[in-house]
């Protein structure tokens, strides 16, 4: 029998002092699961996410929206659509001939100023109101033509056929006492 060992204490290896630490504080479990979500902190994530998505969605939009809209602005206007010269003469109307459309320069545009019979005048964005490409006067088919996508006009600035969906821009003007005509702007 060994001297050291009393009677009634138990035999075995003696734990070491780390052991004996280890043994009164075991560490936490590496992947004890999370704890659940509550009901509101759930909501609040697919809150955000929902926000974060829709102005994801809406930047996008915006986007493409403006460089559509840039695209089809004729050019030399301003993005409200009008030019961004103020009132100009630019043409004696009795130095014009009668119902045929001339081109003349109106700040960065060109427009085509027609005299009619009453004495006043047709002014019209020489723009092709699809995307912009310059309109021409065809004497012979007395239209305005598009070279771009085929789009053809009346004399009187109404679509006619094609792709442009629309009439010819026209330009805001008045003859003034002098027999001036006098552009302002454009119509929208
Ligand atoms: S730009 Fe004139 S029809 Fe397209």
């Amino acid at each position: 029998m060994d001297e050291n060992h009393r009677p009634g204490e138990e035999t075995g290896t003696e734990l070491t002092a780390a052991e004996a630490e280890a043994e009164a504080s075991p560490a936490e479990p590496a992947d004890e699961p999370a704890a659940p979500r509550t009901p509101d902190e759930s909501m609040s994530r697919r809150t955000f996410l929902l926000w974060a998505a829709g102005i994801s969605v809406g930047f996008t939009a915006l986007a493409s929206g403006w460089m559509v809209y840039e695209a089809v602005l004729p050019p030399g206007r301003s993005v409200e659509g009008k030019t961004k010269v103020g009132p100009l003469a630019i043409a004696k109307l009795d130095e014009l001939e009668e119902g045929v459309p001339v081109l003349l320069e109106y700040g960065d545009d060109v427009v085509f100023v027609a005299k009619q019979p009453d004495g006043s005048a047709l002014v019209f964005d020489a723009a092709c109101p699809h995307v912009g490409c310059k309109l021409s006067w065809n004497e012979a088919a007395d239209e305005f033509e598009c070279p771009c996508h085929d789009s053809g006009f009346h004399p009187d600035g109404t679509l006619a056929y094609g792709p442009a969906g629309r009439d010819m821009i026209v330009a805001v003007h008045e003859i003034d006492d002098d027999g001036n005509v006098v552009v302002s702007g454009f119509e929208g």
